[in-house]
């Protein structure tokens, strides 16, 4: 059987990812997250693992230089990449949400100022209420945006809420529950459907 590629996202979720593949039976003895290696396969030789940037992960299996991959739906949302979203991984679970200062209230008839790392999920889920607004991308520390006055609000990914927290911030709104997802190459789902369903059925019995 042609061995399948896995593009797994680098980050908070690699390792616990790993784990989930080894307790349904597929081993990377040689993985190792602070390696500067980013190719690897499984034991069995049956699936080549490429180790790429998070947001990246979308666009491989889109094109179809991976033929699955595995990543948070965070980033499966802000690369808009036409792949199937077959299997919720649930790990990495968190929320995607609208923040802003304790009191902030969105006038819909004013122009909001959102700042995120995710100014495409910012835009379209604004876009939907009939909100009109300005999006500046940040690559980090985000929190600080409506505190020096750059945006009135930000998107972002809260986990414990703590980093909201310690900046005097609040969830305004909530957009959408965030976890892994394994997405699959839609020519790749049929040329390779035997070997890409006996991947998500061996997830599928590790996660029950
Ligand atoms: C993420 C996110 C929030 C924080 C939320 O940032 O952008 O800032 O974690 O986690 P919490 O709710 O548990 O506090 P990250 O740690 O990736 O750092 P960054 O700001 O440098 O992107």
């Amino acid at each position: 059987m042609t061995s399948i590629t896995l593009a797994l996202a680098k980050g908070r979720t690699a390792n616990s990812t790993i784990e989930l593949l080894e307790q349904s039976g597929i081993t990377f003895s040689a993985f190792h997250d602070k390696s500067r290696k980013l190719v690897f396969y499984s034991d069995d030789e049956s699936i080549k693992l490429i180790f790429v940037k998070a947001l990246d992960v979308p666009t491989y299996v889109e094109k179809g230089a991976a033929d699955i991959g595995i990543v948070g739906k965070d980033n499966i949302l802000e690369a808009e990449a036409d792949v199937y979203e077959m299997l919720d991984l649930k790990q990495g679970k968190c929320q995607m949400v609208v923040a802003g200062k304790k009191g902030e209230t969105i006038d819909l008839a004013k122009k909001l100022t959102i700042a995120s790392k995710f100014p495409t999920i910012a835009r379209n889920y604004f876009q939907k209420k009939g909100q009109s607004v300005d999006t500046i991308k940040l690559n980090g520390s985000v929190e600080l945006a409506p505190l020096i006055g750059l945006s009135d609000v930000i998107v972002d990914i809260v986990e414990t809420g703590n980093t909201l927290k310690e900046n005097g911030l609040t969830i305004l709104e909530e957009i959408e529950d965030i976890s892994t997802r394994l997405i699959v190459n839609k020519a790749s789902f049929t040329t390779k459907s035997d070997q890409i369903h006996q991947v998500m059925n061996t997830l599928k019995s590790a996660l029950e």
